[in-house]
């Protein structure tokens, strides 16, 4: 357990001085590989057992830990080995994006809650999250190819708004008993965004496994 323990760390310190210094050009795309199969799936598995710690909401409940839906608005294309890669690289940046204002409205909400470790943690997914997406932009210029513009991301308040209607289905069909607050609501939101960088963060893999 240790030594595992210390293998990520060699890796995150690895991936991480590779992308805060400058890698050598043919090291880049492992950096991507390594922090999107390897750091950010461990950061996201521990926040998601972080959160069934602090949060009662997510701990007891069945039917938001199994959470049938997704975030809204995510990039919905698919990488495919018969594209180019600079499509493929495209769209790995593109769904990196989609996570980038999210994990800070997470992050920002559990640290003003006093939840310190979980807090901890959903900064370090943000911060490694930022070094994929800076790691992916460099794989595109140094190809020539054109990067992505910045696209227009779901607000915090229509993330809320999606997260507080789907509770209250679940309520209104009896699978669930709550009363919605506004915490209620950030909580699940927090959970459903980690629960969806989960799966996206396989498709994310897929793209960039196409050399
Ligand atoms: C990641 O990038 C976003 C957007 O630039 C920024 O707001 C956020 O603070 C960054 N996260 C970390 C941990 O630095």
């Amino acid at each position: 357990m240790e030594a595992y323990k210390v293998l990520i760390a060699v890796i995150s310190i690895t991936a991480l001085s590779s992308f805060t210094h400058g890698a050598p050009s043919y090291g880049t795309a492992s950096t991507a590989e390594v922090l999107i199969n390897y750091v950010i799936p461990r950061r996201v598995e521990s926040a998601i057992q972080e959160m069934k710690n602090v949060h009662q909401l997510i701990k007891s409940t069945k039917y938001i830990q199994d959470s049938l839906v997704k975030m809204p608005n995510l990039n919905a294309q698919s990488c495919s080995s018969t594209q180019e890669l600079k499509d493929n690289l495209a769209i790995a940046y593109k769904k990196l994006l989609d996570f980038r204002s999210p994990l800070y409205m997470a992050f920002s909400y559990e640290e003003k809650q006093g939840h310190a470790h979980l807090a901890a943690i959903i900064k370090d997914t943000s911060y490694y999250l930022n070094g994929s997406i800076g790691v992916m932009q460099r794989l595109m210029t140094e190809r020539q190819f054109p990067v992505p513009s910045v696209q227009s991301h779901s607000s915090e308040a229509d993330l809320n708004q999606f997260c507080r209607e789907y509770l209250q289905a679940l309520v209104n069909n009896d699978l669930i008993s709550l009363v919605i607050t506004n915490d209620v609501v950030k909580i699940y939101r927090n959970y459903l965004i980690f629960y969806t960088l989960t799966a996206v963060n396989v498709e994310i893999s897929n793209c960039i496994s196409f050399k």
